[in-house]
């Protein structure tokens, strides 16, 4: 017989569970509240700024007899020193990491000769190029390993700042990550024309802005827990380049900066608040400078700023905690707590007068929504876009060549998102109901949206038509995209209907 009578047993068994729970909740909150405490990340401070920024080269080109431009693209894998004495493979364009800037002018014919020097078949897309869909480099467009492909095509749109990236469906996040990225910079008469700093790698800087994380000399791609939106890193570099800083002599210094994280947003300022002028956006000039303090760019977006700088001084270009309404689980692990060091300007201790900047740059060149002949609605949630994940074989919409229309795009999820289209420029007509605030009012292929954000685009499709071959609209968070945030769209002459694309993703 028990000495302990059956009530005793049973409340010891009781105490036992309740103890056991309670250390288990202590475990899990506490574990819960170390990665929520770790999960946040800042370089404020800390930053020795002990590397000279890299420049990208800009491309060689051949000039064909009858005017065509032809550049040459080779994708390859490769290795780099980002820190001393560790090797890192990476993946590039021409080189080890990166690519050279391409530049063109409007009116231009050009020709770029792809290669797919990797083991793995991948794409080059033209990001914020306006161009026939079968030159897009859209997943439809897949370079198989070691094959080539030729896209030609005129640049008809106005001066601007774009780049290029791989975009195989499902693996682009990846491929960019490794170091498939590069600008491909525009110039028209009124860029040429007007006094604004322009002397590449001088005073007018390309500034891509990557977060990396390595993990022993690797950079490490991996997904921490509950990080909704994708790769997060834990520093940033820019054009490869890790605690950059740069000489400069001009009073005036234009940055084209490009977010080319995968899935980070920034918020540029400047260490001391400083204010900058704004005079470009994705798709070219802005019509006035506007002179800013925050400016917040989501993956994909770029924007060209100038900046002042005084003689001797140093100027550190920072981005710091967004403000975006996110709540805050969203937000830290979506990043919006961190905060870094981008990149410091040292400026020469005599610079050289810079002209002021003009009051006028360019004029609108995005429809302003009165002639759009249709409206149609996207909702955006991780699981895709309307409701149904992409599908390399289905066409979402079409529409018709020569006409406008307004696209009014929603945030339905509490993480952040945001909406890119390709071949077009748009005007935000409206953010949230309110006119579009001053960093948005230029041409832009790519807009941020916050938590339950609505935005109103206005865009013109000029095309030429094909029915058989889409352009893509997405969410350029990488991995979302890689995960169906996704459509396709194709454009058709008035009476044409759309085609059947393919199915696979393959040559
Ligand atoms: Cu920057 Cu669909 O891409
Ligand atoms: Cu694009
Ligand atoms: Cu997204």
């Amino acid at each position: 017989m028990s000495s302990v009578s059956r009530p005793r047993r049973w409340r010891r068994l009781l105490i036992g569970v309740v103890a056991f729970a309670t250390v288990l909740l202590l475990a899990v909150g506490g574990g819960v509240t170390w990665i929520y405490v770790s999960a946040a990340v800042s370089t404020v401070g800390s930053t020795k700024f002990s590397n000279e920024l890299a420049i990208p080269p800009l491309a060689h080109s051949e000039l064909r007899p009858d005017g065509t431009r032809v550049f040459d693209l080779d994708m390859r894998s490769g290795h780099k020193e980002f820190r001393a004495g560790q090797v890192t493979q990476t993946w590039g364009f021409n080189g080890d990491y990166l690519g050279p800037t391409l530049r063109a002018r409007r009116g231009e014919r050009v020709e770029v000769r792809v290669r797919n020097s990797l083991q793995e078949a991948s794409t080059v897309h033209w990001h914020g190029m306006h161009l026939p869909a079968a030159m897009d480099g859209g997943p439809h467009q897949m370079v198989a390993a070691s094959d080539t492909w030729e896209p030609q095509w005129t640049i008809d749109q106005p001066a601007a700042t774009l780049w290029y990236h791989p975009h195989p469906h499902g693996a682009t996040e990846q491929h960019v990550r490794r170091g498939l990225t590069g600008l491909f910079l525009l110039d028209d008469e009124i860029s040429e024309s007007l006094p604004l700093p322009r002397n590449y790698g001088v005073d007018d800087l390309p500034v891509i802005v990557q977060d990396v994380k390595f993990r022993g000399a690797e950079l490490d791609s991996g997904h921490a827990i509950f990080r909704d939106v994708g790769f997060l890193g834990d520093q940033t570099m820019v054009n490869g380049t890790l605690t950059p800083y740069r000489d400069v002599g001009d009073e005036l210094v234009r940055l084209r900066l490009l977010n080319a994280s995968t899935a980070r947003v920034y918020t540029f300022g400047f260490a001391d608040d400083r204010s900058f002028s704004l005079v470009a956006t994705d798709g070219g000039l802005v019509e006035h400078p506007a002179a800013l303090d925050r400016l917040q760019l989501s993956p994909g977006e770029r924007a060209e700023i100038v900046v002042r700088v005084r003689s001797g001084e140093r100027a550190v270009l920072r981005s710091t905690k967004l403000d975006a309404g996110l709540d805050f689980w969203n937000g830290r692990f979506a990043g919006g707590d961190d905060a870094f060091d981008v990149l410091e300007l040292r400026a020469a201790a005599t610079l050289r007068p810079s002209p002021e900047l003009p009051a006028m740059l360019a004029p609108p060149s995005t429809p302003d929504g009165s002639d759009s002949v249709a409206e149609r609605r996207f909702e955006l949630n991780l699981s895709g876009i309307n409701g149904q994940p992409m599908a390399m074989d289905r066409i979402d919409l079409a529409v018709t060549r020569g006409t406008a229309e307004t696209w009014i795009v929603h945030n339905n999820d509490g993480m952040p998102h945001n909406f890119h289209i390709h071949d077009v420029q748009y005007r935000v007509l409206a953010m949230n109901g309110a006119p579009s605030p001053p960093a948005l009012t230029g041409p832009k292929d790519t807009v941020f949206l916050p938590p339950d954000a609505t935005v109103e685009l206005a865009m013109r499709f000029t095309g030429p038509a094909d029915p058989n071959t889409p352009y893509m609209y997405h969410c350029h968070l990488l991995w979302h995209e890689d995960q169906g945030m996704m459509g396709q769209f194709v454009v058709l002459e008035p009476g044409q209907s759309a085609g059947k694309p393919p199915s696979h993703h393959g040559h």
